[in-house]
């Protein structure tokens, strides 16, 4: 892991493009507006990085992102000393970054970190609003606009983890699902590039294999699969070998289940 990780967005320009499947800005715009942390749970796919960058930019927060996977430490979120030309000078990481600027702290799939995180973010949840750094002997507040998000797909975790009732019970949590047939064929549309008729098949395809679940696929067809099949349609390849690739292919390795899926496919196109 890098020295400072956290990756920044700013938040210029028209911002990203995210269309409503439920109530979850209210409720985001909500809770920010109390100062309580969010978390979002849903499938791979679904739109909750996507969402989190549209109420960055919405809320005008800079996004600090950190991915955490197995090796993510409370270390990774706070800091350390490097040595720069023989001397040692501290690096805030991201969590401390975000909350001396007031800015959106995303922890990514947060269910995957080390047991160590919690003890940053516990203070972090709850009316503390605070962080403990001890290797300055630092308490640091958090400024005004400081927004902590974190994402979790419970249908899949490394070694199949679930966050504490300790740390869910500081959330308010917005569960996302797959958006109605309209909605998504709206989505697929405008960030596949293709026409109605082809976004529709595409998410009609998609009900289709939702609605198997004998195929016992880990992750079944998401919002950002269709997007990539409609990418590689509108760039001019077939609509069933864009699917094979874009679909078919990333959701399984067992060829009865390719099959099964490339059917469906033949039915749609
Ligand atoms: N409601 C939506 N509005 C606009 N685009 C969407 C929406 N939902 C999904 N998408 C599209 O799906 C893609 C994947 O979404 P995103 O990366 O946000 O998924 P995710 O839930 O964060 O997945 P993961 O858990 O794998 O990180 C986006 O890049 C976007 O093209
Ligand atoms: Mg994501």
């Amino acid at each position: 892991m890098d020295a400072a990780p956290g990756q920044v967005s700013t938040t210029d320009g028209a911002g990203p493009w995210y269309r409503s499947v439920a109530h979850e800005r209210e409720v985001f715009r909500a809770a920010a507006g109390a100062r309580l942390p969010v978390l979002l749970k849903g499938p791979t796919g679904c739109g909750k990085t996507r969402f989190v960058e549209a109420m960055a930019h919405e809320l005008g927060r800079e996004l600090v992102t950190v991915v955490c996977n197995e090796e993510t430490s409370a270390v990774d979120l706070l800091g350390r000393h490097l040595v720069v030309g023989g001397d040692t000078v501290w690096q805030d990481g991201p969590a401390v970054r975000a909350v001396r600027t007031g800015a959106m702290l995303y922890l990514d799939e947060l269910v995957d970190a080390r047991a160590d995180v919690l003890t940053v973010v516990h203070p972090l949840a709850d009316h503390r609003r605070e962080l403990f750094v001890d290797r300055l002997r630092e308490v640091v507040r958090a400024a005004p606009g400081f927004q902590l998000v974190a994402s979790c797909n419970p249908g899949y975790s490394m070694a199949g983890k679930e966050l504490k009732p300790s740390l869910r019970h500081r959330f308010v949590t917005v569960s996302f699902d797959w958006p109605d047939a309209a909605v998504e064929a709206e989505i697929v549309a405008a960030e596949g590039g293709v026409e109605p008729k082809v976004a529709k098949r595409l998410v009609g395809f998609a009900a289709k294999v939702r609605a198997l679940p004998e195929l016992a696929l880990p992750e079944t067809v998401s919002t950002r699969l269709l997007v990539s099949a409609a990418q590689l349609i509108a760039g001019g390849l077939p609509p069933r070998l864009a699917c094979r690739c874009a679909i078919v292919e990333p959701l399984a390795d067992d060829s009865d289940v390719i099959g099964a899926l490339g059917d469906a496919v033949d039915l749609a196109f």
